[in-house]
């Protein structure tokens, strides 16, 4: 049996979650902001779950349809085949979001498709009191431009939630971003990464399970995993499977090595716990170290990070020099690849070189930049060039 499956993710990730999806089998692949729809079978809800680093979660798509009144909303969810996923005693709680559309309030939508399904399952299962005593069947909603699109979800805690940074220091990055970010970079089993802001280890940590082909999700459960069954079928023995192939997929030994830099002790410690508990103890190294300070004798390496972006003005002050320090320190090494995230529009001229390419990114609400130095970067005068001719030519 196919589905139509769905995956939310940070804007700007798109791309990278279709090619992680084409990795993995999916198929019929349509990409909308911040969404990757595609379809696969049950096989393939498990492994989305415990193979995609950048999806936010894994839906299945129920039905999609236009509603700009409550009657038509209802209409819709009535329509849809609820009963091939929601047992007589399944528990079915309905959530979602709406924008840009006539229906606004989320109380009211969540009421009425809750209604609309209680009356299909009556009709359906002929009972008018449901307990929903068993394991939740999560509906969602989101309407968007006046179409409403409902989702049961197969995930639970959001993607993200890997298991492994039970703690975090101070604005760390999430592990779907800094996956992204991961791949853009292109790293790989014989990459050497460094971040010299490591903060929670989360570039370092997301780094290593990519070089080593682990699978993010192994260390976690799934809601869909308490579901009995998906139309006869038990995913609960697809994920024993599924999670065994994983194992063998892992790679054991590579030249992949992970070197985190911070200058808070604490954040260094919690690297190494989070490393461990990651189990990728064996490739992460780290030791506190102001960014002034920064060294390296290899001659291939890829630094990623996320400095301070400082949100006050006192902060902005600090990050600015710190940025300026960036600069030094990363220019007398050209030859090496940086990615640098930052929400700070002024960061290419503070750090006294423009970026070979650039990527718009959200860190949860926040608009950032991705800086991506590659081929040595763009002297600052052929920059300014740059974006004046492109916003010449946006004007026309
Ligand atoms: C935005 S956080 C990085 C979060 C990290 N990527 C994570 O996922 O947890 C910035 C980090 O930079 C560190 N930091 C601030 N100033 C620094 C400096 N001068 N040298 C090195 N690290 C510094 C802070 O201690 C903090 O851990």
């Amino acid at each position: 049996m196919n589905y139509q499956l769905s995956c939310p993710c940070l804007f700007g990730l798109e791309s990278v979650l279709a090619d992680e999806i084409r990795a993995i089998g999916g198929e019929s692949l349509q990409i909308t902001d911040g969404r990757v729809t595609f379809t696969g079978d049950a096989r393939m809800i498990v492994k989305a779950n415990l193979w995609l680093r950048t999806a936010e979660r894994v839906q299945i798509l129920l039905g999609s349809y236009p509603a700009s009144t409550f009657e038509e909303l209802f209409e819709g969810m009535h329509r849809l085949p609820l009963e091939r996923f929601i047992g007589p005693k399944d528990a079915f709680p309905v959530k979602g979001w709406s924008l840009n559309s006539t229906l606004t309030s989320i109380p009211s939508c969540q009421s009425i498709l809750k209604k609309a399904a209680v009356k299909r399952l009556n009709e359906k299962y002929h009972i008018t009191w449901f307990e929903e005593s068993g394991p939740a069947r999560q509906l969602q909603f989101a309407i968007l431009k006046n179409q409403a699109s409902i989702f049961i979800d197969t995930t639970g805690a959001g993607l993200h939630k890997r298991g492994y940074r039970p703690k975090a220091n101070e604005a760390p990055i999430k592990e779907t971003l800094a996956a992204g970010i991961l791949q853009l970079a292109r790293v790989q089993e014989d990459t050497n990464l460094i971040d010299p802001f490591c903060g929670s280890g989360t570039f370092l940590i997301e780094g290593a399970m990519l070089a080593m082909k682990m699978a993010p999700g192994m260390g976690r459960s799934f809601v869909c995993e308490t579901w009995e069954e998906l139309e006869g079928v038990s995913l609960r023995s697809l994920f024993s499977e599924e999670r065994s192939a994983a194992s063998q997929q892992a790679v054991k030994e590579g030249s992949f090595t992970a070197q985190g830099y911070d200058i808070d002790p604490n954040a260094v410690e919690l690297t190494l716990q989070n490393a461990q508990r990651a189990g990728v103890s064996q490739f992460v190294k780290a030791e506190q170290r102001d960014i002034a300070d920064f060294q390296t004798d290899l001659s291939k390496a890829v630094i990623v990070c996320n400095p301070p972006y400082g949100e006050r003005l006192l902060d902005m002050i600090k990050v600015e020099k710190l940025y300026q320090t960036m600069g030094k320190v990363f220019i007398q090494r050209k030859f090496l690849k940086y990615y640098i995230i930052s929400a700070n529009e002024d960061f290419e001229k503070l750090f006294g070189l423009g970026a070979d390419k650039r990527r718009k990114l959200y860190n949860g609400m926040i608009r950032c930049q991705l800086y991506m130095y590659f081929k040595g970067g763009v002297p600052l005068h052929k920059k300014a060039l740059e974006n004046l001719y492109t916003a010449r030519r946006k004007k026309g």
